[in-house]
């Protein structure tokens, strides 16, 4: 077995290019300022380059690349590859990011291991985001998803990167590569498939990623989380011979605000059959990543670790399989949350909103102030918004708009769904406090609108990545599968504080 990624080592210098030690240099080039790149470069470098664009072989689009060799003399390295950036006011953090990864992949396959990122181009960013984003994008195409195959001999990884600036940006890229790292880990462990990935399985890898300086980690079992009195995880993982866990990650650091904990609520799905209420079988391998929201909270609470943010944070994640074995829930039971609540199961394959149910009560019983839940909660959300955009839910409306603005500052697309009250109609069960599958009319709503009964007064939020924790196909800047999506939107929650 090869490994899944591995984490380049990243500098930053003002080494002018012909004498960067590297192998390959990536030069960004906005369409509409190709000049003002090409000025900086070697003038037989530039003009290939130049009658490149004027053949319209190269046009400066975002992700399209062109590879040009260095002349025999005076450069260390043998490839200046061009990657374009669209309209320079429109290279923000998500382009550069996709950029970045797009180059650094075309590198990998041509076995070039050492490569450098010419800084020429600022697009439409200040120098610290611009540099994090392109650290992290490059670690994020050192990334291979066949690490299971036997004969995975096409391996190949980056092993340096430097960034080619004037800059002081050096803790920039430090974050970047971080930040690239998490996303990998919590990439990994959404790829795996359900034999492999078992909640006990893992709940022992999400607590091994979580565990960096500052972190506490403690996985409570199946007697511990009766003791709790989460009659609705349970009542999930009764159908399953897996046992389930419930993963809690603490980060106290020095100096945080006192009265005020984020806390970060992940979906830990290992597999959904749906239970009982079974789902169809085409395209039932895809739910092996039930668990994208779980590994996605423990992922980013690793960086807000790293980053030593001064807020202090509780990462909850309850974990279990959906199945529909001979004690499974059966459609009309009624199971008893922590919280005191009932519900009415009239649909098994709801089972998100039960487990997270039991989540958002623990935590906000371990302190947590400020809540963002994440999850793979709805197909309702893939109809709503496609595989683009997470669909974000909350309330009050100031912790809404600043998810907003992480997300935002973060480079990944969140859209507002409203939570108006009549809605809450749905919900009602002639003999329990809720039901918890309320028709297909506003799915992702009724969804959210079921999670708020257990969220408590205070903010919080709901992400749902039904649509945008996996991706259907391979592009230059995103391989096929797990996209570990939202992690950095929550770092970013973290970086602009609590309020
Ligand atoms: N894990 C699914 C949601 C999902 C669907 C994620 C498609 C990714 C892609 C969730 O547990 C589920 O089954 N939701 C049901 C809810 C319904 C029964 C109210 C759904 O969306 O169909
Ligand atoms: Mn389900
Ligand atoms: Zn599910």
């Amino acid at each position: 077995m090869t490994a899944p990624y591995e984490v380049p080592r990243i500098s930053v210098n003002s080494t002018p290019l012909p004498t960067a030690d590297t192998d390959f240099i990536i030069v960004p080039i906005a369409q509409d300022q190709a000049a003002a790149a090409l000025s900086t470069l070697d003038q037989a470098i530039a003009a290939d380059i130049r009658s490149a664009i004027e053949r319209g072989e190269f046009r400066g689009k975002p992700y399209e690349t062109y590879v040009v060799q260095t002349p025999a003399q005076g450069w260390r390295a043998s490839r200046v590859a061009c990657v374009g950036g669209g309209l320079r006011r429109e290279m923000d953090v998500e382009r550069f990011r996709r950029m970045a990864t797009s180059a650094a992949q075309l590198a990998r396959h041509q076995r070039r291991g050492r490569i450098a990122w010419a800084d020429v181009e600022p697009g439409a960013l200040a120098a610290n985001a611009r540099v994090e984003t392109i650290a992290e994008g490059i670690v994020l195409a050192n990334f291979d998803n066949g690490f299971h195959k036997s004969r995975n001999d096409q391996q190949f990884f980056i092993t340096d990167a430097t960034i080619l600036t004037s800059e002081s940006v050096a803790q920039a890229a430090v974050h970047g590569q971080q930040m690239g790292e998490s996303i990998n880990a919590a990439r990994v462990l959404i790829n795996e498939p359900g034999n492999v990935l078992t909640p006990r399985v893992m709940a022992d890898k999400a607590a091994a990623l979580g565990s960096v300086d500052g972190v506490s980690a403690d996985i409570l079992d199946e007697k511990q989380i009766e003791k709790l009195g989460m009659g609705l995880f349970l009542g999930v993982a009764r159908g399953s011979v897996e046992p389930p866990r419930l993963l809690v990650l603490k980060y106290e650091p020095k100096g945080a605000p006192a009265g005020k904990t984020l806390g970060l609520i992940g979906k830990g799905i290992t597999f959904d059959t749906g239970g009982i209420s079974i789902k169809p079988s085409d395209g039932m391998e895809r739910m092996k990543d039930d668990m994208a929201g779980g590994a996605s909270v423990v992922a980013a609470m690793r960086a807000i670790a790293l980053q030593k943010l001064p807020i202090r944070t509780v990462v909850v994640v309850p974990m279990t399989e959906n199945m529909p074995g001979g004690r499974a829930t059966k459609p009309g039971d009624i199971h008893k949350g922590a919280s005191g609540l009932t519900v009415e199961i009239n649909n098994t394959d709801a089972e998100g909103r039960l487990i997270l149910g039991d989540a958002l009560w623990y935590a906000r019983k371990l302190g947590a102030t400020h809540l963002v839940d994440v999850a793979t909660l709805t197909g309702a959300v893939v109809v709503a918004l496609g595989k683009i955009t997470t669909g974000l839910y909350g309330t009050p409306q100031p912790w809404v708009d600043h998810l907003r603005a992480a997300a935002d500052r973060a480079g990944e697309k969140v859209w507002q769904l409203p939570l108006f009250d009549e809605y809450r109609e749905q919900l009602k069960s002639e003999i329990a406090d809720l039901l918890n599958s309320p028709g297909r009319p506003a799915g992702s709503i009724t969804a959210a609108m079921f999670l708020k009964e257990f969220a408590g007064d205070g903010p919080w939020a709901h992400l749902d990545i039904a649509g945008t924790a996996w991706a259907e196909d391979a592009k230059s800047w995103q391989p096929k599968g797990a996209t570990g999506a939202m992690i950095r939107t929550m770092v970013e929650v973290a970086r602009g504080g609590l309020g």
